[in-house]
Formats: structure tokens, C-alpha cells, sequence
């Protein structure tokens, strides 16, 4: 496949002489969208407004009422698999392919930027948006996320590198402050990003919603440029999410250029007056104009085509088939299309296939597994179950899948999530399934027939069944075409072979999160590096499945282990081969890890870091050699004492894994390292961090923390005075906030009467939004009728100030 990518690089000169024609007007436009969706163009200079739209794993766009959260109707557009498939392929090319058709569907709707793909690291199994990001590692999210975004782009479509920053869990994500450590910051939150801007130089970055160390991620120079442009060389332009911008001119020193949306044209001319005044420097505000118009300039450059829908349905297909794990063989699979079967659990014939919120798309068409066995002309009988529309085991469908169960020879059980259970706008609180699934497969279990369980989930979940099934093939949310590819696996005619790109604890009270996570306001991050497999292998935890883990009907065996030196310097590479060999009776495809682990030192350091993998597609008693080069920051941590990624001399142990804890081959390599500064040495100050082995959950005391994060944990903020920043939630002590929030609710429910989202999980997404929605917020949520000045004038009131409030209010 010939590859491509374009980046804005070429049009910046052009831009920049644009700009030097614009009034300070006219690049303050560009800083905030013209509507929902879109950016504002300038006529005179020819600078066209471009649509901007959802994302990611398909395009929403919008042609009547706009919203972000899933709720409206958008034009119909083919719905691949969401990140938490995706990135169980562990293949580069796959979601290479993946980005091309998104853009080439952006093409034909006249999309410029579609928002995504996300970046955000797996910090627990119970953030609801999970669905919508890849992994719980920070190399394989970055490695996904550079893939995904130079196949969009190389149809000349920008893509959104989103959330930025730390944006780990969807309670309180509007007015929460992630605390975390310098060091797992950068080893951990950020490299995803780091490794897709420097790998793929998105057109875009969105901005997270949250505060990252006390600053809203809106107003944080250090994260928004001396980082990405800085040290990364990230040329694009930076956007808020829907509503994140906290205070526009900090904004703009911050270096963040585009607000969006747009509502009612304050924060423009908030920015002429401030330049006017001078308490901002105009030429902030140019580099904004510019990297806007480049963008806009670059867009110009796409040529509307058509799409083939039918092309893209089967690259659905084919993706989701190379996304689904095998986490338990047994020998039920693979079944032979020719015994009677049965197909149990209404998500055969109702897929679940996406994840709710902003992302919901409306697909082109949707086929489910019952589909794709008529089509096949396979015999099988149907029972739904269990309803989606409760929880609880439903006796008389229980039943009836019983006895449809008792004839067949081999049983499918479709199972899982439903999705008023995950969502973006809230989080879970458990990992269980309904009891409705559960029931039910408990009740299939006991006939004695095989069965395999097939679940679809956006996420980690309790399988506490799993010693009582034959075989389990997960397949997460795997978009429009689940069901031709759930029937291309479960016959053999493509062998399984995704991995895990997160770890199934074996409980909830075993992640390293759990004690803080889902708090609002702080969100104190004391687990530090220690995320997914980091911690697990660290505390010798047993885990369900553990992270990079998926079977295969094929076997396969690794030989041969080579390392180019046994000794190297820390600015050196090392080349590492082995040979992989199909042993099994299939032709089949294996990813194979590669880890290292890195020597013990007075600084704390997790048992082995994923540091590069591969896909290699053999046939039968077929041998591929596979090579990894690993550069000098495969071996480093970043060291807070020299502010920068450090190799320590020691030896290394290189590891080829068929998963984190399947390791097959192991060498050494030793490592004499010239960098010089001090080690950081913990040992006496947070002992918590070196041995994690103490049973029950990890929780390690605030002041071990502090000392990792070299400060006091912030003060929470107080509840009064009310601010903009005062939540819908904390101003219900108040009447008037009282019947705000009672106005506001019932206005929000307007919004979907009609639209084509589940309503039970909308209507709970937004009851959990409301409580920590910030006040600033409110301008956007009314498009532009609640206006800043009315609703600080509202604060002042509630704030005791009453004819300052009214004045406010009346003021035009
Ligand atoms: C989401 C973003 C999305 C935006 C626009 C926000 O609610 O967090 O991911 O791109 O809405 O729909």
C-alpha cells in the first residue's frame, strides 16, 4: 500500500502572508468556531470557513440540530470498530486503512477535520469512555492513535488528537484536577500523544475538558506549547473540546488557537479589546491566525470524491475480525457449520457494536450475526434470552433458551454490555454484566452443551463464568459489520488473532486506581507509572487475562533470538530478531511483544514495558523471521531530577512475549551509559512505589505521593464564592440555582425529544453530566440565549451582590 500523509508544513509560509493582511479583527474571528461545527472564514482574503466534526471510529456529521453528545441525528456513514477493537490488532497497516476510508468518507461530506482518534490511557477499567480509547499502554495508544491519523490524512483530511491532557475518567471531566507525578505524566499520559504527533503531525489536538495540575488543560502553556511544539515539534493548531475553554485569554498565552464552538462572539472581542489595551501581545494572537489559516489553507487542497460504501462495509468486517480475542480456546471453537446450533442472547440478532455519546454515529447499515447466518444459509434456532430493556433475568425467555438450547450441539451465547451501562458523560461502577446475562448463561452452562460466549463490551468486564464455558471470543464494540465477522471466526474460516490491549483483573479492588478514581476535584493520580500490567506484575497479582493475551486455532513457536551486541552505549541501537514458525494446522497471524525490562536502581521501575510488537501472517508450517530496531528511549525513564529521559547503565533484559506474562525468549544486552545526573532514590520517602507486594488494594499514603509528586497535594476548591467555575450541582443550595438547574433540565431533555440515541442512556448521561457541569458552560449549552454577562449576573446575585447581579443583567 502506498502510504501518505499531508501535514500543513508546505502552506504555513502561505499563511503567514495572509495574515499580515488581516486586521486584528479578523484573526481574532479565527480563534473561536462560527457555529457548532464549523470555523470561520475570511471572505476578502479567501480563507473558507471548514467543518470540523466527530469521530472516531466514523464520521457524525450533523445536518440539523447540533449536539456533542450523541443525541441529534448525523448523515449515515459506516461505523468501524471503536478503539477498544481496534487496538487489539495491534496492526499499523489495519488502522492505516481504517484512517484512509475515514477520510475518504470526510471527503465526500466535505468534513476538513474529523475529531480523533483519542489518546487517553486506560487508568481504569471503569472510565465509560473507554470504548473510545486503545489501551491501557502508552506505546501501543501512541502507535494506534499515529496509524489511524496518517491514513486520514492522507486524503487530505485533518485529524484531532483528543483528550488532551489526562482526561482519565468522564465524572467531573468539566471542573476536575488531575494530580499526577512528573514522571508518569510524561512515561505514561503523554507518550501516546508524544509518539502519534511526532509519528503523524495531526492537523489538530483538542484540549481536554480537566485541569491537569490545578490549570485547566485550556490555559496550560506548558502542555499546550513548550511541550507539543516545543519538544515535539508539533506544527497544528490546538482546539478546545466542546466547551473546555476556561478563560480565553489565558487561552491564548497558552497557545491554544481555536475555542470551540462558537456561541455568541465574546471571546473575540475579548481579545481585540485586550491586544487594544495592551495586556495581550498581538503577535499571540497572529500565531493562532495562522496555524488556523494554514489548516484552512491545506483543506482547500481536498477534491471531492465519492466513497464506496460497500468497499468500506467489508473493511469493517475485516477489521473487527482482526480485532477480536480468543481468551479462551477450549474445544468448542472452531464449530462446524454443519451441527445444529444454536444462537442465544438477543445481541445476536440486536448488536451491540458502538459506544454512546459524541461519537455515535449513524451507521450505514448494520449486520448483525443472525444476518450474516441467513446470508451464509447456515441453520441455526434463536432465543433472545434476556431483554436489553432490564436487567433482570427474564424467566419466560430464560426458558424458552433453554429449550432451544437442549437440541443443538453447540450454543453461541451472545453476551455483554448494554449500553446504558458505559457512555462518555459517566463511568461505571462495577465490572459486572447484567444479571439478565449472567442468569442466563449460568442456566446454560447447566445443560451440559458446549458453549462459546461471545461478549461485546467497551470494556473490561466480570467473566466469573469463564471456567464453565468452552470458549470465549471477545469482541468488543466491533462496529457495523460484528456479525459477518463474529461468523468468519466462529467456523475457522479466519483464525483469531487479537490480543489484549488491557489487562482483565481478576477484580475491581485489584486496580491500582480504585481508591482514587472517580472523585471529583482532585483526582489524586498516587498510583503513579503504576497503570494496567505495570502494577500487576509489579504486585504479582493474578489476573483474569492478562494485558497483550489472545489464542489462535494455529500454534505457533519462537526460535532463534539474536541481538545485534551484547554491550552498547545508551546512544547506540540494537537490532533483535527471532524466528516465529505456524506450528498448528491453520494459517494464521501472531503478535508477537517485545519487553524490556529494565535493571533495578534506586529509582522505582515497573517488571517490563511494552517497547515495540509485530504482526506476522503465517500459513501452515510457514517460519518469518521478525525484527525489532530499538532506539534509546526504548531503555529510558524519564528522570525528574534531570528533566529529561535517562538511561541508566545496567543490563536490560530483552523479552519476546506471545503476551505480557507468555514470555517465550529472553536475552541480555548490557548497557554502559554516559549520561550523567542524579538517580532519583525514593526508598526512605515512599517505600510504597518499590515493593508492591502487600496484599488487598493498593493505596499508597498521601505523603509517599507528595514526596513523588515534590509538592502538596492543592487545597480543593471552595464551594463559595459561587464562580463560573461553580458547578450546576453545588449551586443547588441556592433557590435560584434550584430552578437554574430545573430550567436547565428540562431544556436538555428538549434536545433529544426526536433524536435517534437510546434515550435511557442519554437521559442518564445527562442527569450525571448536569451535577458537574461548570457554569461557564451554560452560554454553550443555550447556544449563545444564556450570554456570559447574564449568567455572571446571576452568580452576583447568588453571591449576595443583588444589584450588582441585576445591573449585570440588565447591562446591554
Ligand atoms: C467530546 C469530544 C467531541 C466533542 C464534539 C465532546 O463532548 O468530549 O470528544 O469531539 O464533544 O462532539
Amino acid at each position: 500500500m502506498e502510504k501518505g500523509n499531508h501535514t500543513l508544513k508546505s502552506v504555513l509560509p502561505k499563511a503567514k502572508e495572509l495574515v499580515e493582511q488581516m486586521s486584528l479583527e479578523e484573526k481574532a474571528s479565527l480563534c473561536s468556531g462560527k457555529d457548532f461545527w464549523h470555523t470561520k472564514g475570511i471572505e476578502r482574503l479567501g480563507i473558507k470557513s471548514m467543518m470540523v466534526t466527530d469521530g472516531p471510529h466514523g464520521l457524525r456529521k450533523q445536518a440539523g440540530d447540533s449536539d456533542h453528545l450523541g443525541i441529534n441525528n448525523s448523515v449515515l456513514a459506516t461505523c468501524f470498530p471503536t478503539a477498544v477493537a481496534t487496538a487489539c490488532s495491534f496492526d499499523r497497516d489495519l488502522l492505516y486503512e481504517m484512517g484512509m476510508a475515514l477520510g475518504e468518507e470526510c471527503v465526500q461530506e466535505e468534513v476538513a477535520v474529523i475529531l480523533g482518534p483519542g489518546a487517553n490511557i486506560k487508568r481504569s477499567p471503569l472510565c465509560g469512555r473507554n470504548f473510545e480509547y486503545f489501551s491501557e499502554d502508552p506505546l501501543l495508544t501512541g502507535e494506534m492513535a499515529a496509524a489511524l491519523i496518517s491514513g486520514i490524512q492522507s486524503n487530505n483530511i485533518g485529524a484531532s488528537l483528543k483528550h488532551y491532557l489526562a482526561n482519565n475518567q468522564e465524572k467531573a471531566r468539566l471542573v476536575s484536577n488531575s494530580v499526577i507525578d512528573e514522571r508518569a505524566l510524561r512515561e505514561i499520559y503523554l507518550t501516546g500523544f508524544e509518539i502519534a504527533i511526532k509519528k503523524a503531525q495531526p492537523w489538530t489536538l483538542m484540549c481536554s475538558y480537566n485541569k491537569i495540575n490545578d490549570i485547566y488543560a485550556s490555559g496550560h502553556k506548558r502542555l499546550m506549547t513548550d511541550i507539543p511544539r516545543g519538544e515535539w515539534g508539533f506544527g497544528g493548531a490546538i482546539m478546545t473540546d466542546w466547551g473546555a475553554m476556561n478563560d480565553r485569554a489565558e487561552g491564548i498565552l497558552a497557545g491554544l488557537d481555536l475555542e470551540m464552538p462558537a456561541f455568541d462572539g465574546a471571546s473575540d472581542q475579548l481579545i481585540v479589546d485586550m491586544v487594544r489595551a495592551g495586556k495581550l501581545e498581538e503577535k499571540l494572537v497572529d500565531l493562532c491566525a495562522v496555524r488556523m489559516t494554514a489548516i484552512a489553507l491545506q483543506a482547500e487542497k481536498t477534491q471531492t470524491t465519492p466513497y464506496d460504501a460497500e468497499v468500506h462495509n467489508e473493511l469493517a468486517r475485516r477489521i473487527a475480525r482482526e480485532s477480536a480475542a480468543l481468551l479462551k480456546l477450549g474445544n468448542a471453537l472452531p464449530a462446524d457449520k454443519h451441527k445444529k446450533i444454536a444462537l442465544i442472547g438477543e445481541f445476536a440478532k440486536v448488536p451491540r457494536y458502538q459506544g454512546a455519546g459524541s461519537s455515535r454515529i449513524s451507521p450505514i447499515r448494520i449486520t448483525s450475526v443472525t444476518d450474516a447466518f441467513d446470508a451464509e444459509n447456515i441453520s441455526y434456532s434463536f432465543a433472545p434470552g434476556y431483554s436489553s430493556a432490564s436487567d433482570e433475568p427474564n424467566e419466560a425467555l430464560i426458558t424458552e433458551a433453554i429449550g432451544v438450547a437442549k437440541e443443538a450441539d453447540v450454543i453461541f451465547a451472545f453476551v455483554g454490555l448494554p449500553d446504558s451501562y458505559e457512555s462518555e458523560g459517566f463511568d461505571r461502577t462495577h465490572l459486572n454484566m447484567p444479571k439478565a446475562h449472567t442468569g442466563l448463561i449460568e442456566e446454560l452452562i447447566a445443560t451440559g452443551k458446549k458453549i462459546v460466549a461471545v461478549i461485546s463490551a467497551g470494556g473490561v468486564v466480570n467473566i466469573p463464568w469463564r471456567d464453565k464455558v468452552d470458549s470465549i471470543l471477545l469482541m468488543n464494540l466491533s462496529g457495523q459489520n460484528s456479525g459477518y465477522a463474529a461468523y468468519d471466526l466462529l467456523f475457522g474460516d479466519y483464525c483469531p488473532c487479537g490480543k489484549l490491549a488491557e489487562t482483565y483483573p481478576l477484580s475491581l479492588t485489584d486496580t491500582p486506581s480504585i481508591t482514587h478514581f472517580g472523585t471529583g476535584g482532585n483526582i489524586e493520580y498516587r498510583e503513579s507509572i503504576y497503570v494496567g500490567y505495570r502494577y500487576y506484575d509489579k504486585a504479582q497479582k493474578q489476573v483474569m487475562y492478562p494485558f497483550g493475551h489472545g489464542l489462535s486455532y494455529t500454534a505457533f513457536t519462537y526460535s532463534g533470538l539474536k541481538l545485534s551486541a551484547k554491550k552498547m552505549g545508551d546512544r547506540d541501537t540494537l537490532q533483535v530478531e527471532l524466528v516465529v514458525t505456524n506450528t498448528g494446522k491453520w494459517a494464521g497471524k501472531e503478535i508477537v511483544q517485545l519487553y524490556i525490562s529494565a535493571p533495578e536502581s534506586t529509582v522505582f521501575k515497573p517488571v517490563r514495558e511494552l517497547r515495540d510488537f509485530a504482526k506476522v501472517e503465517l500459513q501452515i508450517d510457514e517460519s518469518k523471521t521478525v525484527t525489532f530496531t530499538l532506539e534509546r528511549r526504548a531503555f529510558a525513564y524519564y528522570n525528574v531530577n534531570v528533566k529529561d529521559w535517562f538511561v541508566e547503565s545496567g543490563d536490560y533484559r530483552i523479552e519476546i512475549g506471545a503476551s505480557s506474562r507468555d514470555i517465550r525468549l529472553h536475552d541480555t544486552v548490557t548497557i554502559e551509559s554516559r549520561q550523567e545526573g542524579a538517580i532519583p532514590d525514593y526508598r526512605a520517602a515512599a517505600p510504597g512505589y518499590y515493593s508492591l507486594l502487600q496484599p488487598g488494594t493498593y493505596d499508597i499514603p498521601k505523603e509517599q505521593f507528595e514526596a513523588v509528586l515534590g509538592r502538596k497535594v492543592p487545597q480543593e476548591r471552595s464551594p463559595r464564592p459561587f464562580t463560573l467555575n461553580s458547578t450546576l450541582g453545588e449551586i443547588r443550595v441556592h433557590w435560584i440555582g434550584r430552578m437554574m438547574n430545573k430550567q436547565i433540565e428540562k431544556s436538555t431533555m428538549q434536545m433529544f425529544e426526536g433524536g435517534e440515541g437510546n434515550s435511557s442512556d442519554i437521559v442518564k448521561m445527562i442527569q450525571e453530566m448536569a451535577v458537574d457541569m461548570p457554569l461557564r458552560q451554560l452560554g454553550m449549552l443555550s447556544q449563545g440565549k444564556l450570554s456570559v454577562r447574564m449568567v455572571k449576573g446571576l452568580i452576583d446575585i447568588m453571591n449576595g451582590h443583588i444589584l450588582k447581579g441585576i445591573r449585570g443583567l440588565m447591562k446591554k
